[in-house]
């Protein structure tokens, strides 16, 4: 399914957008895989304390904290949204957790979360490296991959970010689920107690997807603590960056969606990741976000819930 474009469950999610009564109007390590998939070894994640992640951490913050510059966004590629998307409140229902799922290549909808995996097996069958369409300041030499219908927006949108004189880098893709497995124990040798809300577990993370970026930004040293480490790459803090502001309001024009927004904390079971974007098409990028609905939320209540198998 290209973007624009709507699947069976995009096409479901496009209807539903349209149909539902006005009235209701509302983000790695080295791992045992081929070196395309290895995602840098000296990130470092730092996220406030589990017991103040909601509301927002406050703990780290300088006294003095560098005002927010103001980004007026100029994309030079800015796609006709095609939902008016009116959300209906529905109760959550039981879900019946699926497991080595191998969803169809072309749909662009999967939901993969805590309780809904990919197998071992799942690979995108049209994956191609982003490197020869970036800097290497932008890829950091590492060779990143996502599916092939995700490269033009991904292109457009950075370099849209470039011409606003924006200074983000791409620095994780798709991710094997190996590459994944591998991550996850990182994580779990790094933050033992906060794991499975830091990071995925095999089989259950976006990145497996490739349709699935992580950005940082170059500024983020300007936004948090001297004391934290000149390797930081991912901090809660980069919602605060103008690359990170950008992305939260322009993502979607490109058809990117913030898949774990700080709102949707308890539905994803993930920590807020400002930089996690996945790639579901404009329509239903934007509909999304209008709706203040994170892809997990939305796709949770839908039915009946696609096992694949
Ligand atoms: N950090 C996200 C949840 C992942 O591992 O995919
Ligand atoms: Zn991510």
């Amino acid at each position: 399914m290209k973007d624009g474009g709507f699947g069976r469950r995009g096409g479901k999610l496009f209807l539903s957008f349209i149909l539902f009564p006005l009235s209701l109007l509302i983000a790695a390590c080295a791992a045992p895989e081929p070196v395309a998939e290895v995602v840098p070894t000296n990130t470092v994640a730092v996220l406030a304390p589990a017991d103040t992640a909601t509301p927002f951490p406050t703990q780290g913050v300088p006294a003095t904290l560098t005002p927010i510059p103001t980004i007026t966004p100029s994309p030079t590629h800015t796609p006709t949204p095609t939902s008016t998307f009116t959300p209906t409140p529905s109760p959550t229902p039981t879900k019946t957790a699926c497991e080595q799922r191998i969803p169809p290549q072309d749909e662009l909808l999967v939901i993969v979360s805590q309780e809904f995996g990919l197998s071992r097996a799942y690979e995108p069958d049209n994956l191609v490296p982003i490197g020869s369409h970036f800097s290497r300041e932008i890829t950091l030499g590492y060779p990143t991959m996502v599916r092939e219908e995700v490269l033009d927006p991904l292109v457009n949108m950075v370099n849209d970010m470039l011409g606003a004189g924006l200074q983000p880098y791409i620095i994780s893709g798709y991710r094997s689920y190996a590459t994944q497995e591998a991550t996850y124990n990182k994580w779990l040798n790094l933050e033992p107690d906060r794991v499975d809300i830091l990071s995925a577990r095999p089989g259950h993370s976006e990145h497996q997807l490739g349709t699935t970026v992580d950005f940082g930004s170059y500024r983020l040293h300007d936004y948090i603590d001297d004391s934290f480490d000149e390797k930081l790459q991912f901090h809660t803090y980069f919602y605060k960056t103008p690359e990170g502001d950008w992305l939260q309001n322009n993502a979607h024009l490109y058809g990117f969606t913030l898949s774990y927004p700080r709102s949707a904390q308890e539905v994803t079971g993930f920590y807020y990741e400002p930089w996690h974007f996945r790639y579901v098409g404009v329509g239903n990028a934007t509909a999304l976000l209008e709706a203040g609905t994170s892809l997990t939320e939305y796709l949770l209540n839908q039915d009946p819930e696609p096992c694949y198998n």
